[in-house]
Parts: C-alpha cells; structure tokens; sequence
C-alpha cells in the first residue's frame, strides 16, 4: 500500500506511478491512519518536502499509522530541488515506532511554492524528463525492495535552513490568505483541501490547522487565494499535468 499526501498532485502523481510499477494500491495518509495495516507487507509513504523537512501534517500523521515492524517501508519525498531533513525526520519518526525505514529518495519535480515568490511553476516542467531517470530507477530499487537511503542523513544545510524559515516567520509568511471580494463561495478549495481545513459559507474561511500544501492557492477559479502577499494569477497556478482535479477531491 502506498500512503501519501498531496496539494498539488506531485507526490500523488508519483505514489500512482510506483504503485502502477509493483501492482499495488495508493491511499492518501488522512485515511490510511484511520485502518490496520498490519497486513501489509510492503508500505510506500510518498510525500512533498516544506521548508528543508517534512510538512507538519505529515509529521503528525505518521506516528499515527499502524503498520507492521515486518513491512518493507519505503519513502519518496517530491520536492522542487532540496529535500534538506525531510526524510532524516520520517526515518526518525518511524523508528520511534520501532520500524526501520528500508529506502528513501527524493525526486525533482516543479516547485509549487514558486508562486509564493512570483514565479511560475508550470515553466519547471523540464524536470519531468531531465528526471524521469530517477524515477525509473526508484522503481526498479523499490521492485527489488532494496535497502538504501538516500538523503535520510541529518544534514546541516536543512537543519539550517529549516530553522531560519522558522525562526523568520516564512511559515506564517505563506499561509493562504482568501480576498473575499473575488471569492464566490465556489468551495473548490475547501474540496480539495487535505486537512479539510476550509469552510466555506458565503465565502472560504481557512482554519487554525493549515499545513501550507498550497492546494487552495493553485485550485481556486477566482484566483482567490494568494499566499506571500503575491496576487494569484491564472497562468502561475499549477497542478501535476497527469492528475485531475477530481483526483484532489474527496481524499
Ligand atoms: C510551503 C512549501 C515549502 C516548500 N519547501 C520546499 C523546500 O524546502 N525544498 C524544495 O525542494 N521544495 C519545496 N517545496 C516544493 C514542494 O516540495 C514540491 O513542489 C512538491 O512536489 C509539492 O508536492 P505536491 O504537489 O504533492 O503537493 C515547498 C512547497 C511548499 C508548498
């Protein structure tokens, strides 16, 4: 079974082609802490990197799952170049649990926090094919359930710049903020949204429990939802071109 969380359809994008590879299945994290997975013999966790390490809500949810210390456990985080402690940290976190991580890889694909800063996603589109090696080869080691790591060492760099992100308030600095004059009440973001963490009455609230996927920022029709202070535009908002939005519904 391969877990995973997504905003913008990377990660989910990836968890399919691997789970397509080793004829098995993909289940969003959000439910799969909510099942016995005991009888799982091989567990996939496939999830972006935020800020040089996991996102929050991942990191909440692992400790949750219940999976066998026999499983063969893998993880991929998408991520738009630096993957920094994000699997150093899954590696910690499971082993808390007493399982050991077999192989973990990062994989480039576009960074969907371009936005944040004015630039445009869909213009990283190159790394589908200058990587589409790597992937082939994350495959091939995970159909041989090889036992590597990859990027699951503590690394300063990360450790660095994960806490000057903290420390500066970058984290705040994202958070999906809804200009309500153009919001319609439309609720594709509170749809799409993986914490399920928007309600929408006459126009979208996002809650207390935002992990800054950025999903509501790229989804919204209305260009509705900016982050960073940068007004959304239409061209600038991205979604992995295989998934659909219907495929960010209902997680
Ligand atoms: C808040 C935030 C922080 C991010 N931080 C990093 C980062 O530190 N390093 C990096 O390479 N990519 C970073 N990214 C880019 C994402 O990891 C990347 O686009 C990922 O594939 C998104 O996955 P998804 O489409 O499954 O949501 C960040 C994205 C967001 C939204």
């Amino acid at each position: 079974m391969i877990l995973y969380f997504s905003g913008t359809g990377n990660s989910l994008a990836i968890a399919r082609k691997i789970a397509e590879a080793i004829n098995d299945q993909v289940l969003p994290l959000t439910e799969a802490v909510q099942q016995d997975l005991t009888n799982e013999q091989c567990i996939g966790l496939v999830f972006p990197t935020y800020d040089f390490n996991m996102p929050p809500a991942v990191r909440t949810l692992v400790p949750q799952l219940k999976i066998s210390k026999e499983a063969y456990v893998f993880a991929v985080t998408t991520c738009g170049a630096q993957a920094g402690n994000s699997l150093w940290t899954l590696r910690r976190l499971l082993r808390q649990k007493g399982i050991e991580l077999a192989y973990a890889h990062k994989i480039r694909v576009p960074d969907n926090s371009a936005i944040a800063f004015g630039r445009n996603p869909n213009e990283q589109a190159w790394k589908f094919e200058r990587f589409a090696f790597r992937l082939d080869r994350i495959i091939a080691d995970i159909r041989g359930q090889k036992h590597e790591w990859h990027f699951a060492w503590w690394s300063l760099a990360g450790g660095i710049m994960g806490w000057s992100f903290l420390e500066n308030g970058m984290w705040r600095t994202f958070h999906p903020v809804v200009n309500e004059a153009k919001c319609t009440g439309c609720k594709t973001c509170a749809r799409v949204c993986p914490m399920s963490n928007i309600a929408v009455e006459e126009k979208a609230h996002i809650g207390d429990n935002c992990t800054i996927c950025l999903a509501c920022v790229h989804v919204c029709p209305q260009q509705a939802i900016s982050t960073n202070g940068r007004e959304t535009l239409k061209e600038r908002q991205y979604r992995h071109p295989d998934i659909k939005l219907k495929d960010l519904i209902k997680r």
